[in-house]
Order: structure tokens, then sequence, then C-alpha cells
């Protein structure tokens, strides 16, 4: 990477607009109030930076401007601080604002299209807006999740069509979110933050500005490689837990625990890393993002093996599950046509309030398809639609659990309480060893 510019010898502007950032003094705009918007948005506020929220969607900046906190990493208490108590933030739907801002930061999705390509519609739209309002001395700053080359390639070209360039007259940087949504540890704040620009001017700029809030910021030489690090960071998830959800399937055919078989491994104190199986991925990350990395290679002439593995192996999980299921029913004479069953978790993951792209999705669908009564429970997500079904969570009572032929653990919530889930159900499925430490029969409780 190159040396670090010494701020005295940046352009006028550039210099004020680092000044800005240490006086506090700076307009922050934080277009997509989501998951990695609004908790963004909040953190600035609380260190006495005004924010203002940008979201194409009304609910949202209504939401927002009444201090009514909807995402799960906020704490209803500071939102309503910031935006009722001290003013520090607002939302509109108002692009004609912008100017006002000095740093635009965009968190707006990054979908793929039906054939798995990546869908840019989002960047482009916002690129666009700030396009046409783009004035000397702001910072933008890409947070959203995408291939290498996209600020370079789709950002600055719609940006630099206002007459302005970059690095002279605006800056322009990309430093992904790595947000852990549902982590009590990792908040915005203590999560190393990388931040890559492809100009040494724009970088210095982007680095003042994260590192008013962000405890330990990292430098790389380019907005491709920062782009790079985060696609990078989501396939080797996405590969560890393709391995072990492969050898979870080789377990369940040789008869093995894969989880004993895990935790006995987990305690070499050097070399290796808990990745645990389940039913498979889900959320707006695992599943999407190293396919956006796959279509970038392919202009190089360069298949990502290792990516389009790991997806085969992860996306044949839930049908996996509706096999085992299916298999454990028959050994206890029943067949899944006329079995009801009971699935616990609906969620992507433990102790979060999104079912995006969750797994079990897809199972509910293939139990209800092959003729299973299914009905579930979820404490975080009260109504669940997906494939074309629309379900209520219903609760978890004696009665729930007796009636079922089958209970099947998707998603491991805290609040669930499995001793109570053990003692009740006749026959359980846990993909997730929610019911680790619960005294339990084996042959009632089968694990993945
Ligand atoms: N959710 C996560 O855990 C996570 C973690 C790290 C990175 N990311 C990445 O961050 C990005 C945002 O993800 P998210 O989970 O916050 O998405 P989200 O769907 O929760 O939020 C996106 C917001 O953008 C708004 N929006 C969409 N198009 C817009 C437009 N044209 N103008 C203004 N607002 C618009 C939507 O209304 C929504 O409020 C994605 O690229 C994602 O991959 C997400």
């Amino acid at each position: 990477m190159s040396n670090p510019l010494n701020p005295g010898t940046l352009a006028a502007p550039a210099a004020e607009l680092m000044e800005k950032f240490m006086d506090r003094i700076a307009r922050v705009g934080v277009v997509g109030l989501g998951y990695v918007g609004l908790p963004f948005a909040v953190e600035k506020a609380k260190v006495g930076f005004r924010v203002l929220g940008f979201d194409r969607s009304p609910g949202r900046v209504a939401q927002v401007a009444a201090g009514d906190n909807y995402i799960g990493d906020v704490n209803d208490q500071e939102l309503r601080e910031v935006v009722l108590g001290q003013g520090l933030l607002e939302a509109t739907g108002d692009w004609d604002r912008l100017p006002e801002m000095d740093v635009i930061v965009i968190c707006v999705p990054t979908p793929l299209t039906r054939n798995l390509t990546p869908d840019l519609q989002y960047i482009q739209a916002v690129t666009e807006e700030v396009a046409k309002r783009l004035r000397p001395g702001q910072l933008i700053s890409l947070e959203s999740t995408t291939y290498p080359g996209t600020t370079q390639e789709v950002m600055k070209p719609l940006l630099e069509a206002s007459g302005l360039r970059v690095g002279r007259d605006f800056y322009l940087a990309f430093s992904p979110e790595r947000v852990d949504p549902g982590n009590k540890r990792y908040s915005t704040r203590n999560t190393n933050k990388v931040v890559g620009a492809s100009d040494p001017v724009s970088r210095e700029v982007a680095l003042a500005f994260y590192r008013q809030t962000i405890l330990h910021v990292v430098p790389v030489s380019s907005s491709q490689a920062a782009e790079m690090v985060k696609v990078f960071e989501n396939t080797f998830r996405a590969v560890n837990i393709a391995l072990v959800n492969e050898l979870a399937m080789l377990c369940d055919r040789m008869d093995l625990d894969v989880w004993e078989v895990l935790d006995a491994a987990g305690t070499k104190p050097f070399g290796i890393m808990s990745f645990y199986p389940g039913p498979g991925v889900g959320g707006h990350c695992i599943p999407l993002d190293p396919h956006y990395l796959e279509w970038k290679a392919r202009e190089f002439n360069f298949n990502t093996r290792f990516i389009a593995l790991a997806g085969e192996i992860n996306r044949r999980m839930p049908e996996f599950v509706m096999e085992k299921a299916m298999r454990l029913l028959s050994d206890h004479g029943r067949g899944l046509r006329t079995a009801r069953v009971l699935v616990l978790g609906v969620a992507y993951k433990k102790d979060i309030a999104d079912p995006r792209e969750s797994p079990s999705a897809e199972i509910l669908h293939l139990l209800a398809q092959r003729g299973a009564w299914v009905t579930y429970h979820d404490p975080l997500i009260p109504r669940f639609q997906e494939y074309g079904h629309d379900l209520e969570s219903v609760p978890l009572t004696v009665k729930a659990l007796d009636e079922a032929d089958l209970v099947l653990i998707l998603t491991d919530h805290s609040a669930v309480d499995y001793a109570f889930v053990v003692e009740h159900a006749h026959l359980l499925l846990d993909t997730r060893f929610a019911t680790r430490g619960v005294p339990c029969d084996r042959q009632k409780v089968v694990l993945l």
C-alpha cells in the first residue's frame, strides 16, 4: 500500500472535510435504513454527528422519524434518545436533501438475480440520485457487499458524469459492513473496519471519517481490495460451513455422531476453527455474496470451484433434513404423508427475527409438498410467508408438542425451553444441537 498522506499536505477541501469530521460538525447521510444502515446511523448520532437517513420506504422513514425501532441490533432507548431527545437523527425520502450532506454512506441491498448473477439495481439507482446532486467536497462511501470493481467500474463513472472528478472534487471509498446480527459482543463500534479507496486523497478522507466512531480502522490500497476482503470473508464461512455439512451427511451414513466428532476436534489448541452443521445457510450474506465473486471471476476466465462446491453442498441440506425426517418417521411406523410436523425456528439463525433466505422455508415447503401437516413456532417471527405458504407461529404448549409426530428444530433460539420440548415431544430431530446439555434419550431425540 502507498504511504499515507500527511493531512497537512492535502488540498483545502479535503483538509476542511477532515476537520469537520474531527469536530463532529460534518453532516452524515445514510442511504438505506435496514439491518446495516440504521445501526450505523444511530452509532454516528450517538457520538454527536447530525445524521440524516434516506430510505425509499415511506414506512421506514416514518418509523425512524418517530423514534420507533424495527431492527434487533438497535437499542430502542438509544434510537428514541438520538431522534426525539437530542434531535441528532432524522429520516427522509427526499433526495434533494443530499447536497446538505458532507458524507453519504450507502447501505442498500445487493441481491442476486434469478440466475445467480449480481443485481446492482439498488446501488445504481442510489448512485444516480447522488450524481445528480453531487457537490464538491463530499465523501461517498459504499458499504453494501459486492464484487471487486463495483465502486470503480460502476459508481465512479456515474458520479464523474456530473463533471466532478474523484480525488480532486469529491471522494469515493468502499468500506464493507461486517455487522453480525444478534452478536452481543461485537457491534459496529468494536468491529475492525476495512477501508479502501483507489486514490490516496479519498482514502485519507474516508479513514478520517471512520476513525471517529470505529475503534480500529484497517486501510487497504484500493476499493477493489476492500470489496474482495468482504466477499472473501463470507466465502470463507460458506466453504467451512459446507465442509461440516458434508461431514454431517457422511457421519449420518457411517452412523457416527458429527457433533461428538466436531467437539473433540475443537479441543485441538491450534490449527482448527469451530464451524457447525445445520439445515442450510440463510440470511442476506452467506448464500448470496460468494456468487458475486464467482460471477466476477468469470470475466477473468477463472472458475471459483470452492464457491460452486460449497453452494452445492449447502443448498443440498434442506433436502437432506427432509429425507432424514422421513426416515425417522418411517422408523417409528409413520409416513410423512400423514404426519404432523412442528418446526421450531424459521429465522435463518439463532436469536434474530430475520427469515430472509432461511433454509426453514424450503424445508417447510418440501415437507408440505410430501403431504405432511406442518406448523411452526418461532418466538421472534410471528408470521411466515414463503413459497406461497402463509403460516402463523403457534404457541409452544404441551398440546402442540404432544400432537406432533415429529418436532423439528431448525433454529436454536435461546428463548425456547428445550428441556420442556424434550419432555413433551414424541420424536425430535435436532439440526442445531439445541438440546445440548438436556438429558435425553437419543432414540427419541435424534441429532442431524
Ligand atoms: N444484514 C446483514 O447482516 C449484513 C451484514 C453485512 C453486510 N450486509 C450488506 O449490507 C447491504 C444492506 O443490507 P441490509 O441487510 O441492511 O439490507 P436491508 O434490506 O435490511 O436494508 C436496505 C434498506 O435500503 C432501502 N433501499 C432499497 N433501495 C433503496 C433506494 N433505491 N433508495 C433508498 N433506500 C433504498 C430499503 O428500503 C431498506 O430499508 C447489503 O449489501 C448486504 O449484503 C448486510
